[in-house]
């Protein structure tokens, strides 16, 4: 089976030191319940009308507007959707409380490869921050938090040439992803997750559709930043 350090959170437990060193904390309130990994927990308490965006968030949800004031539908996926929460930079991705092991396991991969990539690769692999999640006792979904890089534009959209960018550019991209899940894997070995669990199933579902290209994120490696979605 995959990481699961979420297993060791309960109700009675409302804080679990991850493997990196950083602190989830889980809230329980009366209409369910909020987990924040550390990224979560600097980003709420800096920003404190978030609370309310995503209050709001969630009533437009209820009633299932697609274009809200706040919920405003960005990407279709495969078993979820994802919305932009307003005029943020984040995104808000759904998924249907019968996947919801399967956001708690991202969430749980995420965190872990965000300070695997931050740590150990270079600059111009990186993995958005993933906030936390929101898991209504009511109601069909799961909400998952996370930082939106650019509007969605994958590895695959530029080797099917669905942007206009320079042939130099997508070769070197293309490059790159070849080398990408065995540097990833690599860099894994060194950290005490792999240590305690030997192989930790950390890319679930590696491809070029779950790769950001961002060529707008530039660094003294490359022309443009990769980042690693939805594992
Ligand atoms: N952090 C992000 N920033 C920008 N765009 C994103 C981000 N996360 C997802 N997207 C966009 O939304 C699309 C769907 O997201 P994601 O791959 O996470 O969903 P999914 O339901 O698991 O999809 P699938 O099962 O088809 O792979 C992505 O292909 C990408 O275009
Ligand atoms: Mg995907």
């Amino acid at each position: 089976m995959n990481i699961i350090e979420t297993s060791n959170i309960s109700p009675t437990h409302d804080s679990m030191k991850r493997s990196d060193g950083s602190l989830w904390k889980l809230y329980n309130f009366r209409g369910g319940q909020l987990v924040l990994t550390s990224r979560g927990q600097e980003l709420l308490s800096h920003n404190l009308n978030l609370r309310r965006h995503i209050q709001s968030y969630k009533s437009e949800s209820r009633a299932a507007q697609r274009y809200g004031t706040e919920r405003i539908f960005f990407r279709p996926g495969g078993n979820s959707e994802i919305f932009k929460l307003g005029e943020t930079d984040l995104l808000i991705k759904e998924a249907t409380k019968n996947t919801r092991s399967s956001l708690w396991q991202a969430l749980d991969r995420m965190d872990y490869l965000y300070t695997l990539c931050l740590q150990n690769l270079y600059p111009y692999i990186r993995v958005p921050e993933h906030y936390g999640l929101l898991i209504p006792n009511e109601g069909i979904n799961d909400y998952m938090l996370m930082r939106k890089i650019n509007n969605g534009i994958t590895v695959m959209d530029l080797i099917r040439g669905r942007v206009n960018v320079s042939p130099d550019i997508v070769s070197s991209i293309k490059s790159d992803f070849a080398s990408l899940k065995h540097r990833i894997m690599e860099a894994s070995k060194k950290t005490p997750m792999f240590k305690k669990y030997k192989y930790p199933f950390i890319l679930s579902d590696w491809k070029e559709d779950n790769v950001l290209a961002d060529l707008h994120t530039v660094n003294k490696d490359r022309p443009y930043t990769l980042w690693v979605i939805d594992q």
